[in-house]
């Protein structure tokens, strides 16, 4: 049996763990154990995710919270070295790009732990990107990469990273499709709002580049402020705490925006797929819209989800409100569907992937032990 360390800490962690956690449990050979770094906390983008995706609670409650970055880093490093200690785990399983993932990936490392990174290769090829540096981080001690797109293993191989690098598709999209009824028929979040298919649109703004900066966060505020339909914008607190010092709530009272709280997963969802086009600069949502076949304006310089660009499903607008408002009001017509960032079944190839690799390590080691006992 082995046992796999999985460390989460930030809302998309969840989405992605339940897929992972849903084919753990159907592994005769795996079991799985949680640690909750606590990098976020609050209701709306922790506990209720555990609640909505039926995830077993972590045994391990890190409850690190916010701070600088490298402090954040530092310490949640420190609390995973004591659950590497205590569990001994055969390989730990780490998320994406978050503060998370970077500081879960050095704690395998350090501690000699096979380091699987779910979501591995992708890049925005700017360093000043806090994402960007964790993304670089973790590939660089990563033992088994799984990517989500071609894209991610073509960027590995410039790397020299050849290796153990598998194109599995996006386990965010394996919940999504394993669930797709459950979001179709789901009707009261549209209803809470007053809204039909595709007279609105969906809106979410949160990364660094955007909420720390007066004049993009100015920019895309006004030039959704300025389109015609009404316009749901699911908040993120880093967001609604720079709209509030930078005294821009006068744009949205009283506009076709309405700011809401940031909702849970299957509400997103319904609220993605039903809108006329989402407005985001969340890696998240830009794969998400594109697997419900909606159009969207990235509100981002760049993306690391360029097969959804080349297909046509996506634009990229950045933080300038005549681009915002020239892609939104004249959006290319997307080409064609190939469903790029994954068809619904990486997590069941990500485990059979690990199982082989750990199971030839255990060979290995019985192999060297036999020949040096
Ligand atoms: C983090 C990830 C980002 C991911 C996002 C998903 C990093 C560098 N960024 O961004 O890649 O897309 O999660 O949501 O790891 N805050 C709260 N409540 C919380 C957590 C945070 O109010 O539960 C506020 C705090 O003011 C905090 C700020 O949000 O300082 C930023 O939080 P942080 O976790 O550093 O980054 P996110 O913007 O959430």
């Amino acid at each position: 049996m082995y046992k796999i360390l999985s460390i989460v800490g930030t809302r998309p962690h969840f989405t992605k763990a339940a897929s992972v956690c849903r084919a753990i449990g159907e592994s005769p050979d795996m079991e799985e154990v949680m640690a909750h770094t606590g990098q976020h906390y609050d209701a709306n983008l922790s506990d209720d995710f555990f609640k909505e995706l039926d995830l077993p609670r972590p045994k391990y409650q890190l409850k690190v919270g916010s701070g600088k970055p490298a402090w954040q880093l530092a310490t949640i490093i420190l609390k995973l070295d004591e659950v590497i200690e205590a569990e001994q785990p055969d390989a730990i399983i780490v998320y994406g790009d978050t503060n998370s993932t970077a500081a879960g990936a050095i704690a395998a490392a350090k501690n000699n732990v096979v380091l699987i990174h779910i979501e591995a290769g992708l890049r925005e090829f700017d360093k000043s990107i806090p994402e960007e540096i964790n993304k670089l981080i973790t590939d660089s001690i990563t033992d088994i990469f799984f990517s989500p797109t071609q894209t991610g293993v073509e960027n590995l191989k410039k790397e020299g990273v050849t290796e153990n690098v598998y194109n599995v598709g996006d386990v965010a999209i394996d919940n999504i499709a394993f669930n797709k009824s459950r979001i179709e028929s789901n009707v009261s979040i549209l209803e809470k709002y007053n809204l039909q298919k595709e007279d609105y649109y969906f809106m979410t703004c949160h990364r660094a580049c955007n909420t720390d900066s007066f004049e993009n966060l100015h920019n895309i505020i006004s030039a959704v402020a300025a389109l015609d339909e009404k316009v749901i914008f699911s908040a993120h607190p880093r967001t609604q705490k720079a709209i509030a010092e930078f005294d821009l709530t006068h744009l949205i009272k009283h506009s076709n925006i309405e700011m809401i709280d940031p909702i849970g997963f299957w509400d997103t969802q319904t609220l993605v797929r039903n809108a006329k086009m989402v407005l985001t600069d969340s890696g998240g949502i830009i794969k998400e819209a594109y697997f419900h076949k909606t159009p969207g304006v990235i509100l981002d310089k760049q993306t690391e989800w360029i097969e959804t660009i080349e297909e046509g499903w996506n634009v990229i607008a950045g933080p300038d409100k005549e681009k915002i408002l020239h892609f939104v009001n004249n959006h290319p017509e997307p080409t064609h569907h190939t469903n790029c960032v994954g068809d619904g079944n990486a997590a069941k190839k990500i485990i059979k992937i690990t199982k082989e690799f750990l199971d030839a390590r255990k060979q290995e080691s019985t192999r060297l032990s036999t020949t040096h006992g």
